[in-house]
């Protein structure tokens, strides 16, 4: 009796690493691309090219290799922090509108990856 509950929590569990897994593997693009539109964030950013703001890619290879890049990318799109722009003029950056903490951290991960 013990060993089949042991067995039906330990096949539950896998089945739920395996649904949890695909989040995990690499961001989803399509969500994060749409996010990006959805905040009009691609008026000032590009994935490639440098726009108001920088490139992702310009941003990626900032980050690349930092422990806590998820961490400060984050909260930096979630506090709006003070940035200078090109002309010296400060403002606040945008703060992103999602639906929730998953959707921000696939962004970032997306980020990231370009
Ligand atoms: C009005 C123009 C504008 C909009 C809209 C905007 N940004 Fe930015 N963003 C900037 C500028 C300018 C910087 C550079 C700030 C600096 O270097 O101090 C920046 C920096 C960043 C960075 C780099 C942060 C770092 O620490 O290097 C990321 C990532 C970013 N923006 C993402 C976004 C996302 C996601 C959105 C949409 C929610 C967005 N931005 C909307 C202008 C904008």
């Amino acid at each position: 009796m013990k060993n089949k509950v042991s067995l039906i929590v330990a096949s539950s569990m896998l089945f739920a690493m395996t649904a949890m897994n695909p989040v995990h593997a690499a961001a989803d693009a399509g969500q994060a691309e749409a996010l990006l539109k959805g905040n009009k964030c691609t008026k000032c950013h590009d994935a490639v090219k440098d726009k108001t703001g920088p490139s992702f890619k310009k941003t990626a290879a900032k980050f690349k290799g930092k422990a806590d890049a998820e961490a400060t990318i984050s909260k930096f799109l979630t506090t709006g922090p003070k940035i200078k722009n090109a002309d010296g003029s400060e403002e606040e950056h945008k703060v992103i509108k999602a639906k929730d903490d998953a959707e921000v951290k696939n962004l970032v991960q997306w980020i990231l990856s370009q």
